[in-house]
């Protein structure tokens, strides 16, 4: 460690600012937010240095900069941008037994000012000492994506029930459990969403209880997207990294999983065509049963819960058994795979709607209504349409589709193994066969697929490098 990390009080204490560009008037707005007392010294203000100026209604002064001026400054902190003037500014300031940042010059300064991670009470700063100001904004990029924008909301929770906490549960360890669980948990998650008064009453049951886990729990309904990981949402990784017990389907990508917590409990509900690991009644009942122990339950599913994956049903049966439920969308298939595949699914020219279809019902093949669905200018997206992949494209060609329309088939989209197949629909049924296509996979069919790349993933990365 070459520098050491202190958070500095600054509000109403002098802090001489010299500079007269973009970077001193970053600097200022950043003093400026801290409450200090800014004294700005500008030789040639630019129009920005002007602006941020007077909109915090700090005095812009033309300087030099005198001896006495830096004597009655707590901190120097110069933003020049010229050698001579930089060099000039560090060596006085230290003459003047005062501690001097200069902007981008590490030799010059006796502190850093770290990139910044902003969450109210919550604040994460980020040094490299220098050495690379991108590198420490781009570990920035990586913290934010993981803190939720409410956390300082937390913060201020876990303040006010402090003491309470404290003079409730006396030994250290166990106090600590309490937070963590807290925070973890459905308390947690309802200060986030920005339900404190619920937060609030269970957090003082649970301290007069001595632990926080016997209130009713929380299921999340999270949308895992259709494979690749990074198409996780900030808040499905956030659901994931506090879950107690995740409940998932077979379309969950393994690396999904990783997002977890270690001591999280997995629960394989495995559902394809035939074979139901577990049939819905008793996903139901066990979401409903961890749930009422307390814990905060993820129901992972490929795509996105409400799009053919039956979010809908475990939502009604939560809802009747009075369990509180929170739903976080995820990627759809037709979304992942057009993207992955490198097509749009509404174009201009070719398609302004798009249609999603369930190529299969409860009873057999879906009954719909191909009159509509046959008509120009629109896209149609097949779920589960692989069986039926022949008897699709007959129906739709004898409503009045042309069997020249362009589709594509899209198996494993977004994961590693993806492989894009394009045809005309009259080969539909030929293609899934000849290529061996398996689930997951999609059928699009339109005019839009003729842009689709063909091939692998992992053809389409070397094609692109
Ligand atoms: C039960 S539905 C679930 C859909 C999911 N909820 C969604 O929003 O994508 C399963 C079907 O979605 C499609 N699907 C899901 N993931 C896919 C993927 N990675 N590639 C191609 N098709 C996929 C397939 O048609 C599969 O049979």
């Amino acid at each position: 460690m070459r520098g050491f990390p202190l958070f500095l009080k600054l509000q109403g204490r002098p802090v001489l600012l010299a500079g007269s560009g973009a970077a001193a008037a970053a600097k200022l707005r950043l003093l400026a937010a801290s409450g200090a007392q800014v004294r700005l010294f500008a030789r040639a203000p630019s129009p920005e240095l002007f602006e941020a100026s007077r909109s915090l209604a700090v005095a812009c002064l033309r300087g030099p900069v005198t001896a006495d001026d830096l004597r009655q400054a707590d901190l120097i902190v110069g933003a020049e941008g010229e050698d001579e003037a930089d060099r000039a500014l560090s060596l006085a300031a230290r003459a003047a037994g005062k501690l001097v940042n200069i902007v981008d010059r590490p030799e010059l300064s006796d502190f850093t000012m770290p990139a910044i991670v902003d969450r109210d009470e919550i604040v994460v700063a980020i040094s490299t000492d220098g050495a690379s100001p991108v590198l420490a904004q781009r570990v920035r990029a990586a913290i934010e994506s993981v803190l939720p924008p409410a956390l300082g909301r937390l913060a201020r929770f876990a303040r006010r029930f402090r003491s309470a906490v404290q003079s409730r549960i006396a030994e250290t360890g166990a106090r600590r459990r309490f937070w963590n669980q807290v925070f973890a948990g459905p308390i947690g998650e309802a200060v986030l969403a920005g339900d404190e008064r619920r937060a609030a009453r269970d957090l003082i049951r649970a301290v007069n209880r001595g632990e926080p886990r016997a209130e009713a729990g929380l299921v999340s309904l999270v949308g895992a997207g259709p494979g690749d990981p990074e198409l996780l949402t900030l808040r499905a990784a956030r659901a994931l990294r506090e879950a107690d017990v995740i409940v998932y389907d077979k379309l969950v990508d393994a690396g999904v999983l990783d997002y977890a917590r270690r001591d999280a409990r997995r629960v394989y509900v495995g559902k394809s065509k035939g074979d139901h690991t577990l049939p819905q009644a008793e996903i139901n009942a066990l979401l409903v049963a961890e749930a009422k122990a307390g814990r905060h339950v993820v129901r992972l599913k490929g795509g996105d819960p409400f799009v053919f994956g039956r979010g809908g049903e475990e939502l009604d049966a939560l809802v009747a058994a009075g369990i509180r439920v929170d739903v976080v969308p995820g990627i759809t298939a037709a979304t992942g795979c057009a993207a992955y595949a490198g097509f749009p699914l509404t174009h201009r020219d070719h398609a302004s709607s798009v249609t999603f279809v369930s190529g299969q019902s409860r009873d057999g093949i879906a009954d719909l209504d191909w009159a509509a669905l046959a008509k120009p200018r629109q896209t149609l997206v097949v779920y589960m349409g692989l069986g039926a992949a022949g008897v699709i494209a007959e129906k739709l060609v004898a409503a009045g589709l042309s069997p020249a329309t362009a589709i594509a088939i899209i198996e494993n989209g977004t994961r590693w193994d993806q492989r894009v197949i394009k045809g005309d629909l009259r080969e539909a049924a030929a293609l899934v066969r000849d290529h061996g296509i398996a689930t997951p996979a999609l059928l699009v069919i339109g005019e839009v697929t003729r842009g689709a790349q063909p091939g692998t993933r992992a053809e389409l990365l070397a094609a692109a490098e």
